[in-house]
């Protein structure tokens, strides 16, 4: 069959681009060798966030008493929680396969292969299609540790598989997958010890946000060994160097989440000629062009920002400029979020980024704790919103919250970096009273 654009790869950036060129007429092919909603949806964010809201709503019914709400013998229920996270997933699945009916997408399940001028084949079948979108997504990148294969040690995909709790899970690498899952299975009593090589925990983010994020879930039991490197995993033991020398902890379940890698393999892309840069993305501009003129790429395969609100977005710019209209990506304004409890929400450059770039700047920070509505329903948090803003044109350049439930303001503060506001039109900004978001207007009286 001949397409006008045919994607491989139904994540996120694919079910997005499929549904977008498709209702600008366009004929497309999705082509997916899993499940419909890809990593995100099957093995990633919405599994994970559906157990961690199971997990904090364990968490607030236990501690319920401070809100005088005392409840009686409360248990958590591990696989009524994997239940309603696989009922969660099955809606959502048929809800993309209900819009790619809508839209009359031809959906086919198989491993797609490119060959020369864009014929693909699909287990022994060829299609041919004008425009080509690449989003195969990521796998977690393994590293060669001895031990890693055993049983008992999982990825963030096998982790999702365990019904169980375990005594003691030992996470190697403090990043975000890393946090989630720590805050995750510590919320529910399980003794939880991360294992961070670096000498800070989620080392991309402002470093003070880092800081607090980890003593949140120091308070919520986790506890990090920080420039630990793990050497060696054996039945019941993960062995460490630190500072002061080899260790050792025992551990029943541990988590290897130290990163991911582009889904490039396979595919007949060396053939092909793609360029593929040093970390083993495909490379593309700020459009998601590739260097083969018809083939694009978007979302983690790309290695650029792994997240899957960036992979949607860098497939609806790239079939905004497929069909006619002039799109980019600006990284500058993608949010981030981690979801623990507290929980992180970014979005912009840090004072240190901005700062590396010769811009000066002013900088504003309050703790969460002024705000009515905030220390109601989080008596136990602490958190702060900081706002990084140019010094001269007091533009506003990043916004870096953590606690309670930012991740429900960032979109905000993205809006405001997306459209250049500057601070005095901010302050004509009305936020309802009383909620957590006026920490956002409220931030810029502290800024100096
Ligand atoms: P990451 O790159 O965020 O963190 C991995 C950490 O492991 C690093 O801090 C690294 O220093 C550490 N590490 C590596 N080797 C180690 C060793 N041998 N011993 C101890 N520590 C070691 O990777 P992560 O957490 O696996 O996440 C992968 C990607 O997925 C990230 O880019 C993340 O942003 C994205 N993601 C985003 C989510 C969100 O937006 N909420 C949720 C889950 C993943």
């Amino acid at each position: 069959m001949k397409y006008d654009f045919a994607v491989i790869g139904a994540g996120p950036a694919g079910y997005i681009a499929a549904k977008k060129a498709a209702s600008a007429g366009k004929k497309v092919l999705l082509v997916e060798k899993k499940k419909l909603g890809g990593v995100c949806l099957n093995e990633g964010c919405v599994p994970s966030k559906t157990l961690l809201q199971a997990a904090k709503t364990y968490r607030h019914a236990k501690h319920g008493s401070i809100f005088g709400v005392e409840v009686e013998g409360v248990r958590f229920d591990f696989p009524k929680a994997h239940q309603h996270k696989n009922n969660v997933m099955n809606k959502m699945r048929d809800g993309i396969a209900g819009l790619m009916k809508k839209y009359k997408v031809d959906i086919v399940e198989g491993e797609a292969k490119l060959l020369p001028n864009f014929p693909i084949e699909i287990e022994g079948e060829t299609h041919e299609a004008t425009d080509i979108l690449l989003c195969t997504g990521s796998s977690p990148a393994i590293p060669p540790i001895p031990g890693v294969d055993l049983e008992h040690v999982v990825d963030s995909t096998g982790i999702l598989d365990r019904e169980t709790l375990p005594n003691h899970l030992v996470v190697v690498g403090g990043g975000v997958i890393g946090c989630e899952f720590a805050c995750m299975y510590a919320s529910v009593g399980v003794q939880v010890t991360v294992l961070e090589a670096m000498p800070e925990i989620c080392p991309n983010l402002d470093p003070e946000v880092s800081a607090s994020l980890r003593d949140g879930l120091t308070k919520k039991g986790v506890t990090f060994n920080l420039g630990a490197k793990v050497e060696s995993i054996s039945a019941d033991k993960v062995s460490y160097a630190d500072d002061s020398g080899s260790n050792e902890l025992e551990a029943d379940l541990v988590l290897v989440a130290t990163g991911r890698r582009p889904n490039t393999k396979n595919l007949g892309l060396e053939e092909l000629g793609l360029d593929i840069d040093d970390r083993g993305g495909v490379r593309v501009d700020n459009r998601g062009a590739t260097n083969i003129p018809g083939l694009w790429a978007a979302g983690d395969v790309t290695g650029q920002a792994w997240l899957a609100h960036a992979a949607s977005r860098m497939a609806e710019v790239v079939v905004n400029n497929i069909t006619g209209r002039k799109d980019h990506m600006r990284y500058d304004s993608m949010p981030a979020v981690v979801y623990t409890s507290p929980e992180v929400a970014v979005v912009g450059l840090t004072k240190e980024e901005a700062e590396a770039r010769g811009i000066k700047v002013k900088v504003g920070r309050i703790p969460m704790a002024i705000n009515a509505r905030y220390i109601a329903e989080n008596p136990d948090e602490t958190g702060f919103c900081k706002v990084i803003l140019e010094a001269d044109t007091r533009k506003l350049l990043g916004v870096h919250m953590v606690g309670g439930a930012c991740s429900e303001m960032i979109f905000g503060a993205t809006a405001m970096l997306e459209t250049e506001l500057r601070e005095e039109e901010i302050e004509e900004i009305v936020f309802p009273h009383p909620t957590t978001s006026e920490i956002i207007k409220d931030v810029f009286m502290a800024v100096r």
